[in-house]
């Protein structure tokens, strides 16, 4: 699988940065858009961050990564390419319509992969009439600076393709994870609690946005508080994950969305990039203070752990992911300080179980159910849940 044309669908934020990786990685890259507006933007950015990289002497030439790149307003650019990763927008419609179209240009041997955070890549495969030539590679934003990608075969896929695609994903400098196709995959699914459980305490009054994101930076040792990072992503991006998530769920009130983020969607204050979100960004305003107090903040920061560890040792459980994988994946593709599995080693099993019972006894929801896995490793003391195989 050595230098194949690699064709790219959509050049916006995801499209243009996965392109830069295959063309950096010496490949020709032919991005495709049916925006001629976001191909010349892409074009343009493209140009301006690889005579960047060559400034800084981070590439030879600038010149020799664009020449191997081509921007195409015509489907029909596809012919040649051996791999096609798709990075539109995430309806699921729309990518099925266009997996349709690419399949009637390229050839019978091309893979076609796409780039979806939450949509089901069976469902994607079924609209196509070669499916087994389909899987997930999901790569994280900015493309070109995080090292995950999360392999996600359908169930239509040729496991063949499993191995060739971790090799390439080495090839290009990136850290490759395998996952099941199920709801998130490994990130959006083992993240969700990170944001919800945060919005939960600030909803029932426990404490403030600040409070929240002091302690999860200052005591949990994570580089942005909840509150900070979803105004950063931005409540459009960062919410539909979650709905798509709970609705694919089949409802299981563990991903359930808020109404605080969802009023922040409604009224258009998408975070950072509309000056206002839980925050406010504009010119002038000061942020909140957090209220420092270390026993409150041990308290927050060790209920939204629970829940983020219970989160990883159920997709463990439910096979999801292994747990070498699991562990690269928070760490690479979210720069969490450090793997769930091995966080719930240092803390104490028994400790976690304990937090999670004791939330359960309180509100009598199923949210707070321990994962079966958890319980059955506190039975079995001697064993780490990070060296976990079945
Ligand atoms: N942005 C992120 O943080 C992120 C991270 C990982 C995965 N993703 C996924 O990557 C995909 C793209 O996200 P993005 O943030 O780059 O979106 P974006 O809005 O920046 O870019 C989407 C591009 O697709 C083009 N497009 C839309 N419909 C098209 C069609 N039918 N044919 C051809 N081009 C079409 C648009 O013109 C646009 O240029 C989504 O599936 C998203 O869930 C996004």
């Amino acid at each position: 699988m050595n230098k194949q044309i690699i064709g790219i669908i959509g050049s916006g934020a995801m499209g243009a940065g996965i392109g830069q990786v295959a063309a950096m990685a010496g490949h020709s890259v032919v991005v495709y858009d049916n925006n001629s507006a976001s191909l010349e933007r892409a074009k343009a950015s493209l140009a301006a961050t690889l005579q960047k990289l060559e400034e800084k002497g981070k590439i030879p030439s600038a010149a020799d990564v664009l020449h191997r790149l081509i921007f195409a307003d015509d489907i029909h650019a596809f012919a040649t390419c051996e791999l096609i990763i798709e990075a539109i927008v995430e309806k699921l419609e729309v990518k099925k319509a266009v997996f349709t179209e690419v399949e009637k240009v390229v050839s019978d041997t091309c893979i076609l992969a796409s780039n979806t955070s939450s949509l089901s890549i069976t469902s994607i495969a079924a609209a196509c009439a070669k499916p087994n030539r389909v899987m997930g590679l999901h790569f994280f934003n900015p493309a070109p600076l995080m090292a995950l990608v999360e392999v996600i075969p359908a169930i239509q896929t040729n496991t063949a393709l499993i191995t060739l695609a971790r090799e390439l994903m080495a090839q290009w400098g990136k850290t490759p994870v395998l996952a099941k196709d199920t709801p998130g995959f490994i990130v959006n699914r083992v993240a969700r609690p990170f944001y919800s459980e945060a919005i939960r305490i600030y909803e029932e009054g426990i404490a403030d946005m600040a409070t929240i994101d002091w302690a999860m930076t200052e005591i949990g040792g994570f580089k942005m508080g909840p509150f900070t990072l979803m105004d950063y992503i931005g409540h459009d991006v960062n919410y539909v994950v979650t709905e798509t998530v709970f609705h694919s769920f089949f409802f299981d009130p563990r991903y359930k969305p808020s109404f605080s983020q969802k009023r922040l969607l409604e009224a258009g204050w998408l975070g950072r990039k509309s000056g206002r979100g839980f925050y406010n960004y504009a010119a002038g305003a000061s942020l909140p203070e957090p209220n420092k107090d270390m026993e409150a903040g041990k308290k927050i920061f060790e209920r939204i752990l629970a829940m983020l560890i219970n989160e990883a040792v159920d997709a463990l459980y439910l096979n999801v992911a292994t747990a070498a994988d699991l562990e690269t994946a928070m760490t690479k593709g979210v720069n969490y300080p450090k793997g769930l599995l091995k966080w719930c080693d240092e803390w104490g099993i028994e400790n976690c179980l304990v937090q999670l019972d004791t939330l359960y006894n309180d509100y009598h929801e199923d949210r707070y159910r321990a994962s079966v896995l958890l319980r059955k490793h506190v039975f079995a003391k001697d064993k780490l849940i990070s060296n976990f195989t079945k």
